[in-house]
């Protein structure tokens, strides 16, 4: 149902994203790598044969994103996987500027991306965004995440309703090993770790891969009677 689409991913250039974009253009999608930097993005796009183009955008930065949504022109579906390091904190030991950075990065930048990528969606088009399973469950530390991630659920929420009849989600990953976890161990020391830490406690027994979490992007791309709804994809990990 994909192919021929065209498909803008906002944070392709890694990670979920990454998996997403190859996800699509197997699918038969033309598809818009969007990345803040230029090495980055050519990374990335030595991946691919054909059908992934890549442009760069800050979503940090309002001209930015609208330049990159007026040289792209109409598109038919967004999605958004941004991401920003942060530095865990108790509230009480915070930092106002450190602890309002994920908000710059990943609510502001979504809320742009869907300011300027709402009016070029095509009719049956939509937007999806990501948020994070902290947003369902509180951790000493981690009250930011949280916090965004529940804002990124509510403004999907409401594009739902403003887009429509154009369709709006949410991606709500658990977690998903995009090799940066334990990157110094050993490749077969550190499946085990891995596993031990985040997988084994899991209903699936297992941790998540980008192409799960891609599988949840393309589901709501494409299924045309799915808006407003945040998907988990957390290997049941609310259930423990
Ligand atoms: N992986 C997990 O376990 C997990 C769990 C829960 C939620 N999530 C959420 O899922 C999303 C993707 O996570 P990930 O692990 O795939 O992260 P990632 O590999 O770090 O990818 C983040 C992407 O965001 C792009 N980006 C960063 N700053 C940008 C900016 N200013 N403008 C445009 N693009 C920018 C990066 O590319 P450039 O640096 O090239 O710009 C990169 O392509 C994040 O929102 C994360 O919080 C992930």
């Amino acid at each position: 149902m994909l192919f021929d689409q065209k498909i803008a991913i906002i944070g392709g250039s890694s990670g979920i994203g990454f998996a997403l974009a190859q996800t699509a253009a197997d699918a038969g999608a033309d598809v818009i790598i969007g990345s803040s930097s230029q090495a980055k993005l050519e990374g990335a796009l030595a991946g691919f044969k054909e059908r992934v183009e890549g442009r760069l955008i800050d979503v940090t930065n309002e001209e930015s994103v609208s330049e990159f949504f007026a040289k792209i022109g109409e598109v038919d579906h967004v999605a958004v996987t941004v991401g920003a390091s942060y530095e865990p904190a108790l509230v009480v030991n915070s930092d106002l500027s450190e602890s309002q950075n994920p908000f710059l990065f990943k609510y502001w930048g979504q809320f742009l991306v869907a300011k300027h990528a709402g009016p070029r969606l095509t009719v049956g088009g939509s937007i999806t965004l990501t948020s994070g399973i902290l947003s369902q469950s509180p951790a000493k530390k981690l009250a930011v995440q949280a916090s965004v991630n529940a804002a990124v659920e509510a403004l999907g929420r409401t594009l739902a309703v403003e887009l429509a009849p154009r369709r709006a989600n949410v991606v709500c990953p658990g977690f998903i090993d995009t090799g940066k976890l334990l990157a110094e161990v050993a490749p077969p020391q550190r499946a085990a770790q891995l596993l031990e830490l985040k997988g084994s406690h899991l209903p699936v027994q297992r941790v998540g891969q980008p192409k799960d979490a891609a599988a949840a992007y393309i589901f709501c791309m494409e299924n045309p009677y799915v808006t407003g709804q945040v998907l988990f994809v957390d290997g049941g990990s609310l259930l423990t």
